[in-house]
């Protein structure tokens, strides 16, 4: 990758919906995600193929990606659990999927309702069929910097784990602080030991902010070459399983900084800030981005 560039996958459709009170309806999800699709974005999480039960609000992520209007450059995926999952994905003509697991048993648990080393298991059958279907599969670690259940977790289980998904075909594994505890020295030496076995291109990270902490840990993730950043415009999101967890780090504001910095990311901070304030205003919330709320209205 060019290491004056780097990358975003934005997941506030996704991430950044899943965990909201406001019922949104497809047009309004529809009307966000092409919004963001606007903006210059090239990879895009539209939805996820869970358990409506589970998680109500990506119950209409079928007719969300059916309806949408895609750009050519921008990958629209979605998140897939199992295969049941996959086969939803295909059906909507996902263009990537992903796969989720974690560094935490208890958090698995409760999370997709098995153990790690069950999700793996589940995951192999679920890869061979979406390369099938030329689908690329990105990964995701949860935890990896603490869980809401167990605490702190050992760097050794998010390495294992991350190299288990490497193994099995995923071709870049987010690294999830699904609870926003990290601090930078400690993202620091978790990236440190994990490129001493695996390639840095491999690797995006995926912070949550609720302690304030994200922008920070970006930075150290990018001082030691990681250059794909998982956000989510406004600050959206959380994760229904892990009680507390916040919003993600604003995309607005890791583009800033990413520019301020002199990446290029290809994306137009003003229509961002523009998708970001539409949907805040459909939840009826504030904005979590602090980039959006220093720009003058236009
Ligand atoms: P389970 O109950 O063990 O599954 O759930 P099951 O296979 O026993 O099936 C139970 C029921 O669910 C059945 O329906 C299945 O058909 C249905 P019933 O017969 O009872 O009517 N089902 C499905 N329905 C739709 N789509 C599917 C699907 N699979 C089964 N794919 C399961 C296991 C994984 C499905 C469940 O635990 C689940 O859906 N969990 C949701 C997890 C989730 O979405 N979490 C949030 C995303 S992860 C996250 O936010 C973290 C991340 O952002 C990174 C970070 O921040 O760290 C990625
Ligand atoms: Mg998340």
């Amino acid at each position: 990758m060019n290491p004056d560039s780097a990358k975003i996958v934005e997941v506030g459709a996704r991430d950044g919906l899943q965990n909201e009170r406001v019922p949104l309806s497809v047009k309004q999800k529809v009307e966000f995600i092409n919004l963001l699709s606007k903006t210059g974005l090239t990879s895009i999480e539209a939805g996820s193929f869970v358990s409506p039960k589970w998680v109500p609000q990506m119950a209409s992520s079928s007719e969300v990606l059916a309806t949408i209007n895609r750009q050519d450059k921008t990958t629209y995926s979605a998140l897939t659990p199992n295969i049941k999952g996959l086969e939803q994905a295909i059906a909507a003509k996902a263009d990537e999927v992903a796969i989720f697991t974690g560094a935490s048993e208890t958090f698995v648990r409760k999370n997709i309702n098995c153990t790690i080393e069950e999700s793996i298991e589940r995951f192999i059958p679920l890869i061979s069929m979406a390369k099938e279907h030329n689908l690329k599969v990105r990964g995701y670690v949860s935890c990896v910097m603490g869980c809401p259940y167990e605490g702190a977790i050992s760097f050794k289980q998010v390495i294992d784990t991350t190299q288990r998904l490497i193994d099995i075909g995923c071709y870049e594994v987010s690294l999830g602080d699904t609870i926003g505890v990290g601090t930078a020295h400690k993202v620091k030496e978790l990236i440190t030991e994990t490129t001493q076995q695996i390639d840095v291109n491999k690797l995006a990270v995926h912070f949550h902010d609720t302690y304030g902490q994200a922008l920070a840990n970006i930075y150290a993730s990018l001082e030691l070459g990681i250059r794909t950043i998982d956000a989510s415009v406004a600050g959206l999101g959380g994760c229904p399983y892990a009680k507390g967890a916040s919003g993600n780090v604003a995309t607005e504001d890791v583009i800033y900084m990413l520019h301020g910095l002199g990446l290029n990311t290809g994306v137009d901070l003003d229509k961002l800030i523009d998708a970001g304030r539409y949907i805040c205003e459909e939840l009826n919330r504030p904005n979590g981005s602090k980039v959006a709320l220093a720009r003058p209205l236009k």
